[in-house]
């Protein structure tokens, strides 16, 4: 899994699977073409090009003195090694690939990228600096516009035309190219249509297929979000606040499918169906007359069509999302979702399977006691979704209120654990860099006996355990007394793996109304971490006092 994968070492073989030989790609895009699909090639400069750089470390700056591995896309440390915009060789290097991938491509487009380039060998490395200096640039920004125009001249200078990602828009754009606004909601890019360029709408929070696409209690192990088959259904890529001059320069809409989490094709097949169904619908319906429910009618036909072709598609869209937060202190509300509004959705408390007659889940359930719920979507009689269990339990802290609440800290309290990802909203996480402190209100002097709060661990995604945890009671608010602390060593904080862990105070029998817990940081990911230098995060769950 990606998360567990580690840069190899020197002398240690580099990849897994292979390459495409010429021969193959022609087959590809031979095979696309007789079904009207155009294949694209993106030759990514000057970062997420390790791969290149692996086997041609002489076209990264000088001042890159280690070992240049194969793993990309890591952020920080990991994406700072990128081409060298100094050095004449690497213009070289890079147009002759661009000539070998011109001649074996027949679409109309080349894309260069240009995304996720981190500049920090560039401010160090003289040929760097050098060429700034003798091309009269501001700084390292304006260096990657050089860098992006001159690759981008050449490219259009062999009859082709040149998109790239909207970091581009940071400095000047090249000319004529078209840009993919991809970040967050994709808005960079009508920095790009504001000076007449055409752009492409490809926003991660909506339309990267890499995210969950639905309940992730249900999913294979992906990237981090969700991006749902109705959240992309509804995205309108033409923005109501858009100038009238943006929308005609609009070619369309892309959903990104980076394949990191898969493994085989049936993975990414998957990932990709049905939301690409969604895409399709939000392209080529006319303005005004989506309809989700008359949508779902013809995406049955569709998904029956890729179930007789043998295509693994998701049916995460039958999945409950489950919500669990404070009602009033002493009870908690449980919220249960489907996205598709013709299922019906039914539950049990008392610990047996649902079926078609089962209760009928109306409204939000409030429960003030340990309670079992399970629950699943039916249709004509037929269960059509995944079983959700729902093991709710009550402690001392559960259903209690905060003291300074942010939205979302009752999952804290809500008396539900979370699952073993980090994002499947059962889990709160604060800020970096500061210590996050937390209290409670008891609402009444209280006996306690253990404090206990958990965490969990995924060393891939940079996700680990705090580097303290303090608890502290009182009964006033205003006078604390600490029970106990913990503290961790880099050695117990940056563990391998992917695990849950309770991180427990055992105390004294003490009393107190208020309790005020605060963790502390452990900084950032040390150097021989697969994340270097990159800032640790801390996701907590669940409080249990006992
Ligand atoms: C991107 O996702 N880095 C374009
Ligand atoms: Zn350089």
């Amino acid at each position: 899994p990606f998360p567990d994968r580690r840069n190899p070492k020197k002398g240690e073989p580099a990849t897994i699977g292979g390459f495409y030989t010429q021969e193959d790609m022609k087959e590809i895009i031979r095979y696309a073409a007789e079904r009207q699909v155009e294949i694209i090639p993106e030759i990514d400069v000057p970062a997420h090009s390790n791969a290149a750089l692996a086997s041609y470390p002489e076209f990264a700056c000088p001042v890159v003195k280690d070992f240049i591995g194969v793993l990309p896309g890591l952020g920080a440390k990991n994406a700072e090694i990128i081409f060298c915009a100094g050095n004449e060789g690497t213009f070289d290097f890079l147009q002759n690939v661009l000539d070998e991938v011109i001649a074996l491509f027949p679409s109309r487009y080349i894309n260069l990228g240009g995304d996720e380039a981190r500049k920090t060998n560039w401010e160090k490395c003289p040929l760097c600096q050098s060429r700034i200096h003798k091309e009269h640039l501001e700084n390292e920004e304006e260096l990657q516009g050089y860098f992006m125009a001159r690759l981008s001249d050449y490219v259009r200078s062999k009859g082709k035309e040149v998109m790239g990602w909207d970091e581009l828009t940071n400095s000047k754009l090249p000319e004529e190219s078209i840009i993919l606004g991809w970040q967050g909601y994709g808005n960079a890019a009508l920095k790009a249509a504001a000076q007449g360029h055409r752009f492409i709408m490809t926003p991660a929070r909506v339309a990267y297929l890499i995210r969950y696409q639905g309940p992730q209690w249900f999913e294979p192990i992906t990237y981090f979000g969700n991006n749902t088959l109705k959240g992309l259904f509804d995205y309108e890529p033409v923005q109501k606040d858009w100038k009238p001059e943006y929308e005609p320069l609009l070619m369309g809409v892309q959903a990104c499918m980076w394949t990191e989490f898969c493994n085989t094709p049936e993975d990414v097949f998957y990932l990709t169906f049905p939301r690409l169904g969604a895409l399709a619908e939000i392209a080529w319906v006319s303005k005004g007359t989506k309809n989700w429910n008359s949508f779902l009618k013809g995406l049955d036909n569709y998904n029956a069509h890729l179930a007789c072709k043998g295509i693994r598609y998701a049916h995460s869209m039958f999945n409950i999302q489950h919500t669990i937060t404070t009602e009033t202190t002493g009870k908690l509300k449980v919220k249960l979702e489907c996205e598709r509004p013709d299922v019906e959705i039914r539950y049990t408390t008392d610990g047996t399977e649902p079926t078609a007659t089962s209760t009928l889940y109306e409204k939000e359930l409030i429960i003030e006691k340990d309670t079992d719920i399970k629950a699943a979507t039916f249709s004509q009689n037929k269960q059509m979704g995944e079983l959700l269990v729902l093991p709710i339990h009550w402690n001392k802290a559960t259903s209690k209120p905060f003291i300074h609440a942010d939205a979302g800290m009752d999952i804290l309290v809500n008396g539900l654990r979370g699952s073993l990802k980090y994002t499947d909203f059962e889990w709160y996480t604060g800020q970096l860099s500061k210590p996050i402190s937390f209290t409670i209100d008891l609402q009444k002097p209280e006996s306690m006996k253990q404090f206990t709060v958990g965490c969990i661990t995924n060393y891939g995604m940079g996700v680990h355990k705090p580097r303290s945890l303090k608890v502290e009671v009182s009964n006033d608010n205003v006078v604390f007394t600490e029970i106990g602390k913990l503290t961790f060593t880099d050695k117990e904080i940056f563990k391998e793996g992917n695990f849950i862990e309770n991180l427990s105070i055992e105390t004294d029998e003490t009393t107190g109304q208020f309790v005020k817990f605060t963790l502390e940081s452990a900084g950032n990911c040390p150097d021989d971490h697969v994340r270097p230098e990159q800032p640790s995060k801390i996701y907590i769950d669940e409080v249990i006092i006992e």
